[in-house]
């Protein structure tokens, strides 16, 4: 099976600076140790509230990094036109709300494709790749298919915060079923929020499974075993789940 890429999102180095209103813990420099410590790709979300990462981070991330930059961000005018500048590897639309903690459900696409499409077709001129953040549920990915998009990156929430066993396996079953059918409709499938080291196994050993975002549990972690090491053992997680299965 190929390897699956692991893209670290360094929001929550800035939210930490930012609660201090310092200038670190900087996420640039984080960005930078995750490179080095094998990640693939890094994630940053520039939220409209700029609550963690700021303008002038996810310009001066663009500049500091050599792995791909995936720029989340909400389907606006402004954040279209920022991405126009920033010229990013990838574009992920995520759904925003103010007043969520967290990015707290999948994208709704099929009922606004109309709204979707002038914009997907803009960050595809400026050169990004675009992904969707969506439910793993059949209509969300055939309209992603239909607006356009080169990726569907699942949302694992529901999984990782399943309250049984039972419903966790459910809902591991709809990320299966999901990147399946996103594979017929020629989208590539990468999969995030929510993942830790005891829940990241199935979904890394899905076979369709091109690339997880991971940021909250890995920063979090290194407070205990450090960003190199809480890397590193994600990324192990993830190669012996593609090799030896997910459970
Ligand atoms: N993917 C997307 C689209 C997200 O919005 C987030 C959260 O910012 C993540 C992945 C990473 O989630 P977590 O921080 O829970 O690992």
């Amino acid at each position: 099976m190929h390897k699956l890429r692991l893209g670290v999102n360094i929001d929550h180095v800035a939210t930490l600076r930012n609660a201090r209103g310092q200038s670190y813990p900087d996420p640039i420099a984080a960005a930078l140790m995750a490179q080095r410590a094998g990640a693939d790709g890094i994630t940053a979300h520039l939220r409209e509230d700029r609550r963690h990462i700021r303008d002038d981070d996810i310009f001066a991330l663009k500049q500091a990094i050599e792995v791909p930059l995936n720029f989340e961000m909400a389907a606006t005018d402004e954040m279209v036109s920022i991405a126009e500048q920033l010229q990013p590897h990838a574009a992920c639309i995520v759904p925003e709300r103010r007043e969520e903690v967290t990015t707290e459900g999948g994208l709704s696409v099929a009922a606004q494709k109309d709204r979707l499409l002038p914009l997907i077709t803009r960050l595809k001129d400026a050169g990004c790749r675009v992904s969707l953040f969506i439910d793993a549920d059949d209509a969300e990915i055939a309209a992603s298919a239909e607006v356009g998009a080169d990726i569907v990156e699942l949302h694992t929430g529901p999984y990782c915060h399943a309250a049984s066993s039972d419903h966790q396996s459910a809902e591991c079953n709809k990320l299966q079923q999901g990147a399946l059918i996103a594979e017929r409709h020629g989208l590539e499938v990468h999969a995030g929020h929510g993942l830790t080291f005891d829940n990241v196994r199935p979904v890394a050993a899905i076979p369709q499974m091109k690339e997880l975002n991971i940021g909250h549990f890995l920063i979090g972690t290194s407070v205990f075993i450090g960003l190199s090491s809480a890397i590193e053992k994600m990324r192990q997680l993830m190669d012996e789940a593609r090799t030896q299965g997910g459970s």
